[in-house]
């Protein structure tokens, strides 16, 4: 195990909908201790992660933040500006958000972002160590595709950060999750992980991923 690789097994999740119960219930599955929130008090997703994501504690967003140094952000791009800036310090913040335009409306500095979206989130969040990961397969594939480590046929999901640990962390996270992993390099490598990216809305195994992302990529 690696320096950046971790026995701790808690995971807070911002955002309560379809990508968040979702990762979630795969989180719960794997033995994390997850703490997920909406936008309000924890009351008011207790139902639905009772029933989606069963095991998982319905939290507010702060307690999530206290919970785990290893967060999913999942919350629809035209919100995440509405967390405060230094709310992540510290932590390993995966952005799983997608920018579009049909649903977040017409936002000129995500649309025009020349080296991803995930550049913009981390300016927002300057003190958190963001990786650009779990956005590139829907909330339904990820369901579906999750299997155990070694599992032929298993799916692999990349992962995008410039800081190197936070991006080994988050392939650990991926591996357990039910996929393999691959380093697709700096954050600005998620713009091929986006809406009109190169292997958005894809599966691919490690291999292809690997070599559609980087020649050089690596896989875990
Ligand atoms: N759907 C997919 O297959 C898929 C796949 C990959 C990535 N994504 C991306 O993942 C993100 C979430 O997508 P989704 O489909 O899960 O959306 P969704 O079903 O609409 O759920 C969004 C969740 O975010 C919460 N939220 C909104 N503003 C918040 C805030 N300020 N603080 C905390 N929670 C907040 C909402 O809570 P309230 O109800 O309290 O507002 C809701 O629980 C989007 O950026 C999307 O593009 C989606």
């Amino acid at each position: 195990m690696s320096s950046s690789q971790t026995g701790d097994r808690r995971l807070g999740i911002v955002g309560a909908g379809r990508v968040g119960t979702t990762i979630a219930r795969a989180a719960v599955a794997a033995g994390y201790d997850v703490a997920i929130s909406g936008s309000g008090a924890a009351d008011r997703i207790a139902l639905i992660v009772e029933v989606l994501a069963p095991g998982a504690r319905p939290a507010t967003t702060n307690e999530v933040v206290r919970h785990a140094d290893l967060i999913v952000l999942a919350v629809p791009m035209h919100r995440f500006r509405e967390l405060p800036r230094d709310l992540f310090a510290g932590k390993i913040l995966i952005d799983a958000m997608n920018y579009w335009e049909e649903i977040d409306g017409v936002d000129q500095e995500l649309a025009t972002a020349p080296a991803g979206t995930s550049v913009v989130v981390q300016e927002r969040f300057p003190s958190a160590r963001v990786v650009k990961s779990l956005n590139h397969i829907t909330y339904y594939k990820f369901d579906e595709s999750r299997l155990p480590h070694g599992a032929s046929g298993r799916i692999a999901i990349a992962a995008a950060g410039d800081d190197r640990a936070a991006v080994a962390a988050v392939m650990q996270l991926i591996d357990r999750l039910g996929f393999d992993a691959v380093d697709a390099g700096p954050l600005e490598a998620g713009l091929a992980l986006e809406p009109n990216g190169s292997v958005f809305g894809v599966s691919y195994s490690a291999d292809d991923l690997s070599n559609l992302l980087r020649p050089t990529a690596s896989s875990a």
